[in-house]
């Protein structure tokens, strides 16, 4: 097995390689001045199982190319079997068309990844478990969804936020705040998103709930503008909770994110190290190479 990280994640694919007991070999790659990406593999991959570890966020689009580069390029040079790393999928959140004439571009990412030899592909926190394991059944790739929660949870019930309650935006993610709640104690709810279809403006109902001097965190796959994070953590806040933190797998953090946490009252923001920020505290390495050795 060779462990190649992607120019969007040399520290973690150096970290996964580790845990594996192997060395790292990083891609060579640069950026001409028009945009496009150059892309080297720098070790034989011949008859090898080759790992790649490329998130694609910030800059999904050049992320993204870069990794069908990297998969196709090894298929090329003879690699046996291609296993994709990617802890966060961009394009995974259009999952279904609501609108007619809309692209489905989870359908699209996954037909363009396995059109490259991707033979297995590992995401973590994907937007929808239940899509992805419909979407899969159309595509000759082996979709991998793992989770970042467990690990999350643990950590904020070892600082500070052991019996906290557990709070998702949305129903859709009700699953996280499950898991999470087993492992912090605490109870669980959520609020609902409802989203315009046409103007894609989304409006929070918040649910009236005992929050009195309570501990709470807020969890969510993704925080991108931040403002649905950050309309739950006011509703937390009105209905008087103590402390409440911001809690996603994958930090966007577009410009203005942090600080509308901030404004809305957050007391803490802690993501995993999918997208590198300098919230992401819970590192998903051990959980990639795991999963890795079960393929
Ligand atoms: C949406 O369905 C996701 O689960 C997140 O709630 C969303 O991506 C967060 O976006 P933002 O931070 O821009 O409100």
């Amino acid at each position: 097995m060779i462990v190649i990280p992607g120019p969007a994640s040399v520290e973690l694919g150096k970290a996964v390689a580790k845990k594996l007991g192997l060395e790292a070999y990083p891609v060579e790659h640069k950026i001409f001045s028009d945009g496009e990406s150059k892309i080297r593999i720098t070790v034989p991959v011949k008859d090898e199982h080759v790992v790649l570890v490329q998130t694609t966020a910030p800059d999904p689009d050049r992320k993204f190319m870069q990794l069908l580069m990297m998969a196709r390029t090894a298929k090329d040079f003879g690699a046996e079997r291609v296993t994709a790393l990617v802890p966060y999928l961009a394009y995974a959140r259009q999952d279904k068309r609501f609108l007619e004439g809309e692209a489905l571009t989870f359908d699209v990412a996954l037909t363009l990844l396995e059109s490259v030899g991707i033979d297995d592909l590992v995401v973590v926190d994907i937007h929808n478990e239940e899509v992805t394991k419909e979407l899969q059944s159309s595509h000759r790739i082996k979709v991998h969804p793992v989770s970042a929660i467990p690990a999350i949870a643990t950590y904020l019930k070892e600082n500070g936020y052991d019996g906290a309650y557990s709070l998702s935006p949305d129903i859709g993610r009700k699953d996280i705040v499950s898991k999470a709640s087993k492992i912090m104690g605490g109870g669980f709810a959520f609020f609902e998103k409802v989203r315009d279809l046409h103007t894609g403006k989304t409006t929070m109902i918040i649910k009236e709930l005992e929050m009195k001097g309570k501990k709470a965190v807020v969890f969510d796959d993704i925080i991108s503008s931040g403002g649905t994070m950050a309309r739950a953590i006011k509703g937390l806040k009105d209905q008087g909770a103590d402390l409440v933190a911001a809690v996603c797998t994958h930090a966007l953090f577009m410009p203005g994110a942090e600080k509308k946490l901030k404004a809305a009252g957050t007391d803490l923001i802690l993501t995993a190290d999918t997208v590198e920020t300098s919230y992401s505290k819970v590192s998903i390495a051990g959980l990639l190479a795991d999963t890795v050795k079960q393929l």
